[in-house]
């Protein structure tokens, strides 16, 4: 089984769908009103397990009920939980999400607990760290923990994923250490200043990253798939899967989880992104972040319905 280490955020997601995303002053009639477990790194984690992984996650969980409900949410998942640690002093984290009637969403997210995960909560669970075959990391936690994973992850050779979501600054000198980095187009503006809307403005920001020392650039596209960068003249864009979207909420995260399984498998960078776009577009045909990241049977079943052989 390909072991994958996850370091980073969980918060409940508070959910509900609305006819439109509201404005500065305005208040929205919604419903109905979805409560679930979510944050960017507890849905890269569910989405790797589900696709066969062996997952290990690391983040902080108040002392509260949403903390006990994602304890037993992991579990459930057979996620290795024995680096959760329970904050005294913060509440679980919790994200405020609207979808509009185009399955657009809008969300705030407070932090609470896992925007603590510190150094010291990184370093015990070197030994995991150690032995596994992919880091995945996002930025929805201290950039302390993000910076403590890579040196670490560098330290044992454990090639890292990072997912710069939500944007937030840090020190570009630890990307000469993250093997892929995955922005979406909003991050990848954040990160290079180069507006992304399509594959040429893709490669334009791609190639600043690798400048900055990333040797697998990967900004994703939405719908039209993902954009791959490794050097040389040009990238290549690896279409996405077609489907009925009723919630896109999350879709990043899949995509995350399922290339970082991929590629822990083994598998190449194209076809590792080629599966990351299939978990994607199956989670986006569920309500829902974490919940809605599909099982291998469905990805084995999608694929094939797809005749796509990887
Ligand atoms: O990427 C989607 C996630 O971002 C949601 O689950 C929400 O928790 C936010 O953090
Ligand atoms: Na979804």
């Amino acid at each position: 089984m390909p072991k994958i280490v996850v370091i980073g955020s969980y918060v409940v997601d508070l959910m509900s769908r609305a006819p439109h995303l509201p404005k500065p002053g305005e208040t929205v009639l919604g419903g109905p009103f979805k409560m679930g477990p979510g944050g960017k790194g507890g849905n890269q984690a569910t989405a790797a397990v589900r696709c066969g992984s062996n997952v290990t996650f690391v983040t902080r969980l108040g002392d509260d009920v949403f903390g006990r409900e994602a304890l037993e949410h992991f579990r459930r998942e057979r996620v290795n939980t024995q680096y959760i640690k329970h904050d005294k002093d913060e509440a679980t984290g919790a994200a405020l999400i609207s979808v509009d009637q185009q399955s657009e969403n809008s969300i705030v997210v407070a932090l609470g607990a896992c925007g603590k995960i510190s150094e010291g909560d990184v370093l015990e669970a070197e030994a995991e760290i150690k032995e596994a075959d992919i880091v995945l990391l996002q930025l929805e936690t201290s950039i302390e923990a993000v910076v403590a994973s890579v040196r670490l992850s560098a330290k044992h050779g454990v090639p890292v994923i990072l997912n710069p979501a939500p944007f937030q600054k840090f020190s570009k000198e630890i990307l000469k250490d993250v093997s892929y980095i995955t922005p979406n187009e909003t991050e990848a503006h954040e990160l290079t200043g180069v507006e992304v809307i399509d594959e040429h403005s893709a490669l334009i920001a791609a190639k600043k990253l690798y400048e900055l020392g990333v040797k697998n650039v990967i900004i994703t596209l939405g719908k039209q798939g993902a954009f791959l960068y490794t050097g040389g003249e040009k990238g290549k864009l690896i279409p996405g899967f077609t489907v009925d979207a009723i919630d896109t909420t999350g879709a990043g995260d899949a995509f995350n989880g399922g290339f970082a399984h991929a590629v822990a498998s083994g598998k190449s960078i194209t076809d590792a992104m080629i599966f990351g776009n299939c978990v994607a577009a199956l989670s986006v045909t569920k309500i829902g972040t974490a919940p809605a990241m599909p099982i291998k049977t469905e990805i084995d079943e999608f694929l094939k319905h797809n005749g796509v052989l990887i």
